[in-house]
């Protein structure tokens, strides 16, 4: 019997984590989000075993009741999949202090406590997936807290990694670049005027394709897996150009911004 905790289990990526793993032989899943509805439906279209654990992870109590349910039953846990996150697009005065509060803590803390509260329940060879994302290799403004939260989050899988080798587990940092789920139409919000264009989100991927790859390169022990070629490019163009550059590209894919401040 193999065990999989997924976070965002109730849409998307988290979700399609479930579907493929199960594909792969995990037998039991621990779902955690807020939409428990979504999370009983998933495990009964899987037909596996699985537990609910209806949580706001952006909050301290959410937290708990992971490490509450993890103290109760001691599980032996396979893979740790970080995938509940959200973003918003628009200026910091635009989307206001408790969203970028909120993003900066259920993107960002909530995944690296998670982590550490998983981690001695973890046997050899166990994963950790941890949710970047293309924005990690531009500096992006009006998606700068989301986007900083994945430099974040990159470097501290990287980090991960060398302080995990002594356990014998491997965290990998999913990059993907835009992918089509609830995801980017909550990012855009409804009164948030500094956003992308909806030309410039393109390419954008499937769901089942950016997964499966990261199934791979996870069983592989990778540290990051970039895909989508627009991030690729991205990736490398990072590594050779200077940030402003990037940053302009970005900026003119953006709205104007609907109203003078
Ligand atoms: N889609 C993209 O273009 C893209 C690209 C790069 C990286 N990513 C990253 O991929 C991850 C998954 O996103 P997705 O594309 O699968 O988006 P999604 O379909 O919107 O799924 C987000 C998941 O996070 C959960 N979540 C949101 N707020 C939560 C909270 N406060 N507490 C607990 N769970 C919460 C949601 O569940 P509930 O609403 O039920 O709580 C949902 O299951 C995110 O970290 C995102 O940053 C996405």
């Amino acid at each position: 019997m193999s065990l999989a905790i997924i976070t965002g289990a109730s849409s998307g990526i988290g979700a399609e984590f479930a579907r493929q793993l199960k594909a792969e032989g995990v037998t039991s899943f621990w779902f955690v989000a807020r939409r428990a509805d979504k999370m009983r439906s998933l495990g009964e279209e899987l037909g596996v075993e699985y537990k609910i654990i209806e949580a706001d992870l952006s909050t301290s109590e959410g937290i708990e009741a992971v490490k509450r349910a993890l103290e109760e039953e001691r599980p032996s846990v396979d893979y740790l999949l970080n995938c509940a996150g959200f973003g918003s697009f628009g200026a910091a005065d635009e989307i206001g202090v408790l969203t970028i509060e909120k993003m900066i803590d259920l993107n960002v803390k909530a995944s690296v406590l998670l982590t550490h509260i998983c981690v001695p329940y973890m046997p050899r060879g166990s994963k950790i997936v941890m949710m970047g994302s293309g924005s990690c290799f531009t500096p992006l403004p009006y998606f700068n807290a989301y986007s900083s939260g994945k430099v974040f989050i990159l470097h501290y899988t990287k980090s991960l990694n060398y302080e995990l080798k002594k356990y014998g587990i491997r965290a990998t940092c999913f990059c993907p670049g835009w992918v089509e789920t609830e995801f980017l139409p909550k990012a855009a919000g409804e009164n948030n005027t500094t956003r992308p264009r909806p030309s410039a989100i393109k390419p954008l991927l499937k769901c089942e394709k950016v997964v499966a790859g990261c199934i791979k390169a996870m069983k592989r022990g990778r540290a990051m897996y970039v895909t989508g070629w627009y991030t690729k490019l991205q990736h490398l163009l990072f590594k050779i150009l200077p940030d402003f550059i990037l940053t302009r590209l970005w900026l003119g894919m953006l709205d104007e911004p609907k109203e003078e401040r």
